[in-house]
């Protein structure tokens, strides 16, 4: 049987691994590798029990550490780990440090690389997701593509070989749990009839004092009041600017919820703010106008349908409008399951 190696680390990626994990039981042995780059209850462990993933074959348990330790200790637990189990071959998803390590070390080890979510760039060249992707695909040997968007940039880029537009593998997450999405999720806050959903956490955004301050204060022009599950790192990097004075009253904050309560309360929200990858295209697959607080976006194919619209850290919601229409033809395409696409062109690449 072939034997994959399955790395992953941070929230988004145990959520795209629950699709993965059901697909590759089907035709692979899989050795799953936790890096342990997040490690809150809420952040990690949640989503083993609401998914119902296996627990990982492997827990690195690096937690907090600057990147650059984070990502060296990863790649080191990483290279024992393949030494030992000796796979086929390593799966990554996303842009993560955890990605990058689990390409970087597979690398090192002589191992074939597939990458889910390959292709998908910034234009800055700087962001942390835009080097882990640049790295990653560079050193891919499959590339499962989520949107036309990225097989573009990847040729652009000289790359035809072993490129595949597989679709979204957040559309197969959200239909695997969209049973369990309460109709009323349990938050520590009073829900109001009608609000607003944000999520912000990405460094740009909240490392940086000036774009924090003014995402925040550009809040208060909300029509509605903004329910607001932060992520660990906004919360502490609010605490550490001494920001918390400059929340808007109609900001409801409080910690990260689970992924079911997450989609109820998009599924509820009038419309979105948020600067997640995963949370602009959840947005747009259960038809929420999602406003992205940032100078660009990396889901262009949305950004051009008019679904994802770029506002910048300093915004007026008095300038915006959201876009309500339904879902065209135009759109369908996009709507479609990947996990078992990637998993029958894997298998059809040994
Ligand atoms: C990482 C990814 C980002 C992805 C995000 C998903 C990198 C470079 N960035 O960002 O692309 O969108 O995950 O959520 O890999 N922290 C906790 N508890 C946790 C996890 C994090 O307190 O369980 C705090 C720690 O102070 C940590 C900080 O958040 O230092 C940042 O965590 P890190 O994993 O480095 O980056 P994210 O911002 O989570
Ligand atoms: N999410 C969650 N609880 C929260 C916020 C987000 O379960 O409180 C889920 C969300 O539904 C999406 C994923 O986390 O599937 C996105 O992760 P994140 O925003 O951390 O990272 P990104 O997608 O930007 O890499």
């Amino acid at each position: 049987m072939i034997k994959a190696a399955l790395v992953i680390g941070a929230r988004p990626q145990f959520i795209k691994a629950a699709p993965l994990i059901i697909e590759m039981g089907r035709f692979l042995e899989t050795v799953m590798i936790h890096t342990g780059q997040h490690y809150d209850f809420m952040m990690s462990e949640n989503f083993f029990e609401e998914l119902d993933l296996p627990a990982p074959d492997y827990h690195l348990n690096l937690e907090s550490r600057t990147p650059g330790k984070l990502t060296g200790e990863m790649i080191a637990g990483l290279e024992c780990v393949y030494d030992f189990e000796k796979p086929d071959f390593v799966m990554v998803a996303g842009d993560t440090n955890s990605t990058l390590a689990g390409a970087v070390s597979a690398a090192q080890r002589g191992l074939r690389i597939f990458h889910v979510e390959a292709g998908v760039r910034s234009k800055d060249q700087k962001l942390p997701e835009q080097i882990n992707r640049v790295v990653t695909d560079s050193i891919s040997d499959c590339f499962f593509c989520p949107a036309p968007s990225a097989v573009e940039n990847l040729k652009t880029e000289g790359k035809v070989k072993n490129v595949y537009d597989t679709g979204d593998i957040i559309y197969d997450s959200l239909r695997l749990i969209e049973k369990q999405i309460p109709d009323k999720p349990p938050i520590p806050v009073e829900l109001p009839g009608s609000f607003a959903l944000m999520t912000l956490h990405r460094a740009e955004a909240v490392d940086n004092i000036e774009h924090l301050k003014s995402i925040l204060s550009s809040m208060k022009s909300s029509p509605l009041p903004i329910i607001f599950p932060a992520h660990p790192r906004t919360a502490k990097m609010i605490d550490y600017f001494n920001l918390g004075e400059e929340i808007p009253g109609n900001v409801l904050m409080f910690d990260p919820v689970g992924y079911a309560d997450l989609l109820s309360l998009l599924r509820l929200s009038e419309f979105v703010v948020t600067d997640s990858g995963g949370v602009q295209r959840e947005a747009v697959y259960l038809n929420k106008p999602v406003f992205v607080p940032r100078p660009e976006t990396e889901w262009v194919d949305f950004e051009k349908l008019k679904r994802v619209r770029v506002i910048g850290y300093d915004f007026d919601f008095a300038d915006l409008e959201p876009e309500t229409a339904d879902f065209g033809e135009e759109l369908s395409y996009l709507l479609r399951p990947s996990a078992k696409k990637m998993i029958e062109i894997l298998k059809s690449l040994f």
